[in-house]
């Protein structure tokens, strides 16, 4: 990393820089990162205190200025003299340039300090690039307009900072120039401020009276005002402690990124340690098996450790040989993380489209990735009211509480303690895009307190007594496809060849186990995934379930595939053009539905989405209904 410096910095670092430049970067190298995120608006002079930061910091790296001496020329000062409003001018207009999608990530440091500040967008459409902004700061600036006090966006971003969970807060109440330094009328906001930030849970923030545009304040103390004695904009950043300090007081975690084993010999677990400190004979515990072990050794590239601390990347290496793979969780043994499989989440969307409560959704916490489905929202929340409103689903940008289950059990820590083992995201298995970002709250006492009983009478004796495999052939299709035509003609055939088997039919179930539901999508995933549940159950009873249900998008017969035994699971897709079933249109759906008698109707209003790759294919516009059952049997039984 290269570092220019502008005419303004100082004698000393000049002289390293000059005497022994490789001594200068190694010094800079070892300085801490503080991360934080300004909040506010243009108007609130964001762009000026950034460009305020940069500019008194003295030190800008390299790619800023090189934009910025580019402007530099245009007006004619030389590239070394960066003027103040210049700087703030470029600032605004690559701000003006950027809004629409990005975070921006700017950089600078002084001689104590790193920084990296995210520069978010404050309008309430750019929540999603707010969280994104700050779920890796340890601050944020919330800025205020001395002359206007606390505003609704005040209210928004301070809300938005807690819940991502960054420890300090910093009130700057800026333009105070613009209100002659007026003791009183500072002290009014911030106690209006404080009001509002015990509200909502912030019981301790840094306020701070500064004038981006003066630089009252932000380097040093300032002569307007002799009644403020805390620190400045500047030594409060320098000072604060860091997340990564505090994670280091709190009990060993480490998620395991991969497992090194180049030969017989050497087996070891490598990863970031996102919490508290590691010594070889430190006994440790493996999340979720439970099992335990100790810390052999603590390798790195430079060598083995006596001790590592969160933020260090290490490999370890355990006294005995116990199972441990990605995505586990290497703890100190006698104070490990929980594990559970249902939680209750705060969730942030990010996606245009909407939450599908029920659908499995990729989560990534940790190291882990596993399947979750989240329930429909207990409520959203009005993030300028902090008012809590009724929901079904979760638009782009909306926040809401939601219970979410996942396939097995994970381990974790509820994101108040740790960010790492308790933030998640979500991704749709479909289009790989992040959906959401979320925050475990706690784990639902049910899935502690429901555990599987073991049965006598095992699923592979109940196939055995009946002589056969169980399978799910699961027929999808649109409707008047002829799904249950030929699934009815498969069952008797199979009966015929002494099989035992059980037919579920869509228009069958909707009228008792899912008579509950209609046909908006939600629905129709619940549907599938109690038809999974049922079928599942049935194939431990040994039978071969035969399923027509329109079933009509992947992810969830996906869903059900995964539920499965491996090769259980055999996808028949009933391949009919629209046109056709329109044409055929034996209940006369097609019809009301084109009248627009029928909502949500597969095929018009509603869509269907084919399967890539079926286990079989039937194409009902070449094989009667009798030779598809018949090529069907052939594939089950060969
Ligand atoms: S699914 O989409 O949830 O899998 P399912 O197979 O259970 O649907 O039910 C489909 C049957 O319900 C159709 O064959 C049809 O008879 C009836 N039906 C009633 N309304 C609709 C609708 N809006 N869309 C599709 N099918 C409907």
């Amino acid at each position: 990393m290269s570092v220019t410096t502008t005419q303004t910095s100082s004698y000393q670092t000049d002289a390293l820089i000059a005497a022994d430049i490789d001594a200068y970067l190694l010094q800079h190298q070892h300085k801490s990162l503080l991360r934080f995120i300004t909040c506010g608006s243009v108007d609130d002079g964001k762009s000026t205190l950034i460009g305020r930061l940069l500019y008194d910091s003295k030190m800008i790296f390299e790619d800023q200025l090189a934009a910025l001496e580019a402007d530099s020329k245009r007006v004619g000062t030389q590239g070394q003299n960066i003027d103040f409003a210049l700087l703030v001018d470029g600032l605004a207009a690559e701000r003006e340039q950027g809004i629409t999608i990005d975070v921006a990530y700017r950089f600078f440091a002084t001689e104590k300090r790193k920084f990296i500040v995210a520069d978010t967008p404050g309008h309430e459409q750019y929540t999603r690039n707010m969280v994104t902004g700050a779920s890796t700061a340890d601050l944020a600036v919330i800025l205020i307009d001395a002359r206007k006090g606390v505003l609704t966006q005040t209210r928004r971003h301070s809300y938005l900072a807690h819940l991502i969970g960054i420890r300090h807060i910093v009130l700057a109440v800026n333009k105070m120039d613009l209100i002659g330094y007026d003791q009183e009328k500072y002290n009014a906001i911030v106690a209006d401020y404080t009001k509002f930030a015990a509200s909502i849970g912030i019981n301790a923030f840094t306020p701070l009276p500064i004038s981006g545009f003066m630089g009252d304040n932000i380097t040093s103390r300032s002569a307007n005002t002799p009644w403020y004695g805390g620190p400045t904009l500047m030594e409060h950043l320098e000072t604060v402690e860091l997340d990564v300090t505090a994670d280091q007081q709190k009990p060993f975690r480490m998620p395991v990124q991969w497992v090194n084993r180049p030969n017989l010999d050497f087996r070891g677990f490598s990863g970031l340690i996102s919490s508290g400190t590691v010594r070889p004979g430190d006994p440790i515990r493996v999340l979720p098996s439970g099992k335990t072990s100790t810390i052999a050794r603590i390798v790195t590239i430079g060598g083995d450790l006596e001790q590592a601390v969160a933020g260090q990347s290490v490999t370890l290496c355990f006294a005995d040989e116990i199972d441990c793979s990605r995505g586990d969780v290497i703890c100190i043994a006698d104070a490990p993380a929980e594990v559970a499989d249902q939680f209750e989440t705060v969730i942030v969307w990010m996606a245009d489209d909407s939450l599908i409560p029920g659908r499995p959704y990729w989560l990534k916490l940790g190291t882990q990735t596993v399947t979750a489905t989240v329930q429909a929202p207990k409520y959203q929340v009005n993030i300028n009211t902090m008012e809590h409103m009724a929901a079904k689903t979760l638009e782009l940008n909306a926040i809401g509480v939601a219970n979410l289950a996942t396939d097995r059990p994970i381990p974790f820590e509820p994101y108040a303690t740790s960010h790492t083992l308790g933030g998640f995201i979500l991704i749709d298995k479909i289009t790989n895009a992040t959906v959401a970002a979320g925050m475990l709250h706690f784990a639902l006492r049910r899935s502690q307190n429901v555990h599987w009983q073991a049965l006598d009478v095992s699923r592979e004796t109940h196939a055995v007594l009946k002589n056969q495999k169980p399978a799910v052939l699961w027929f999808t299709g649109l409707s008047g496809a002829g799904k249950s035509t030929i699934a009815n003609l498969v069952e008797k055939k199979l009966v015929r060849m002494n099989r035992h088997t059980f037919l579920l039919d869509g228009d069958n179930v909707r009228h008792g186990l899912n008579k509950d539901l209609g046909f908006t999508d939600a629905d129709r995933i619940e549907n599938i995934r109690r038809v999974g549940e049922v079928a599942k159950l049935m194939t431990d009873a040994g039978l071969i379930v035969i399923t027509a249900f329109i079933s009509p998008f992947r992810a969830e017969r996906q869903m059900v595939r995964e539920m499965m035994a491996p090769g259980e699971f055999i996808e028949i897709h009933i391949d009919t053009p629209l046109a056709d079933a329109e044409a055929r249109d034996v209940k006369g759906l097609y019809k009301k539905a084109r009248s627009g008698a029928l909502k949500n109707f597969t095929g018009i209003d509603s869509p269907y989405e084919p399967p890539h790759t079926p286990e079989i294919r039937i194409d009902t516009a070449k094989l009667t209904p009798g030779q598809a059952a018949d090529l069907i049997i052939e594939r089950l039984i060969p």
